[in-house]
């Protein structure tokens, strides 16, 4: 039985933070951010602002946009390299806060590709046939793990979040196909050294600045043009279609050059991709679902729409997915 998406919904902090405010904390221009990136701004979290907020928020209109209550939920998967805490999970909390007392659940960490790891492993869950609602949130904060001393991570990430519900297909539609790699010999190049078993934090760890994202942008922007385009490619061939098959993509926002790189590989017209980078940056796991409620608020999903998604980030971690959407 395939799973099927019945309810989207997003949720981003109120402040904004510009590029030309990004000029005041480091050597960099809006000019340079915008070109290289595509991105003009970014929503970043308020002080007392965590990743279970963005995703509660995001679980209560998923319950609205349903038309069910919390309890009806079976199993709550929260994708993020950002959680509140190491122990409770976000899930446990968002669990809390949303009043879900039936639901179990968990956080899975997988970076960018996080919701697809999570859209994967709820829909197995909807497959077994043992479960009914399976809630997937991606969310990132990514503002608590940035330097804004260092102009080669700060200026690329944003907060945010999205999510869907997941219910069984009668008619075997919904996620159709998924493909999801990992190669962690990629690791070095793209992680926080810091706050883990490996380097517990201490005031050396902290002033050493061990608890921030650091990254090697060259070598994750070849390696995520490839890993995105190959996984993308394979998975059309896979099911007999090519990008003309395609009625939106939505890939994860990295940087807009990537996304074009990939889409052009697997030649699917401009149209058809979701750009919306230049509103939120990378808000990393959140990038896929914050994607796919714009497009179903905007109509640009409509049932029967083949729909591509694609990923790739920190691990290293990459995927793809195909759905054909049906929404009730
Ligand atoms: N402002 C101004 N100049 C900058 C900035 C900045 N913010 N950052 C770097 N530069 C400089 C560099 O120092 C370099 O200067 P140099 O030539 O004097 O050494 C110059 O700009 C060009 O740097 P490049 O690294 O060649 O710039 P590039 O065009 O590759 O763009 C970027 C850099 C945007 C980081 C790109 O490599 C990229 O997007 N990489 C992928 C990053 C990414 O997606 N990371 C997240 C992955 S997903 C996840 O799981 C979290």
């Amino acid at each position: 039985m395939n799973a099927k998406i019945t309810a989207t919904a997003h949720h981003v902090p109120k402040r904004v933070m510009t590029n030309f405010e990004l000029e005041k904390l480091v050597d960099t221009s809006d000019e340079w951010i915008r070109t290289r990136t595509g991105i003009t701004q970014r929503h970043i979290a308020a002080k007392n602002e965590a990743s279970s907020d963005l995703s509660s928020e995001v679980a209560e209109q998923l319950l609205k946009n349903r038309g069910i209550a919390a309890d009806e939920i079976d199993i709550i998967i929260i994708a993020t390299v950002t959680p509140d805490h190491f122990t409770p999970s976000t899930a446990a909390i968002v669990q809390n806060n949303i009043g879900a007392k039936n639901a179990w659940g968990f956080d899975l960490s997988a970076a960018c590709t996080g919701y697809l790891y999570g859209l994967e492993t709820g829909s197995k869950f909807i497959s077994s046939g043992k479960y009914d609602k399976v809630m997937v949130i991606g969310v990132d904060t990514m503002s608590s793990i940035l330097d804004f001393e260092d102009r080669n991570t700060c200026v690329l990430f944003g907060d945010g979040a999205g999510g869907a519900i997941l219910e069984p297909s009668t008619s075997n539609l919904g996620i159709i196909d998924s493909m999801l790699h990992m190669d962690g010999s990629g690791g070095g190049y793209l992680h926080v050294p810091g706050g883990g078993s490996r380097i517990p934090a201490t005031i050396e760890s902290v002033e050493a600045k061990k608890h921030y994202i650091i990254q090697d942008g060259k070598k994750v922007f070849k390696f995520a043009v490839k890993g995105m385009a190959d996984v993308s490619e394979k998975i059309l061939d896979q099911n007999n279609m090519t990008g003309d098959d395609i009625n939106l993509f939505i890939p994860h926002q990295a940087n807009k050059r990537i996304i074009d790189a990939a889409s052009e590989r697997c030649n699917i017209s401009k149209e058809k991709v979701l750009v919306n980078i230049d509103r939120f940056g990378n808000t990393t796991a959140g990038t896929i679902p914050i994607g796919m409620n714009e497009a179903v608020n905007n109509g640009r999903i409509q049932d029967g729409d083949i729909i591509l998604l694609a990923a790739f980030g920190a691990g290293f971690t990459w995927g793809s997915m195909l759905l054909k959407w049906e929404s009730n």
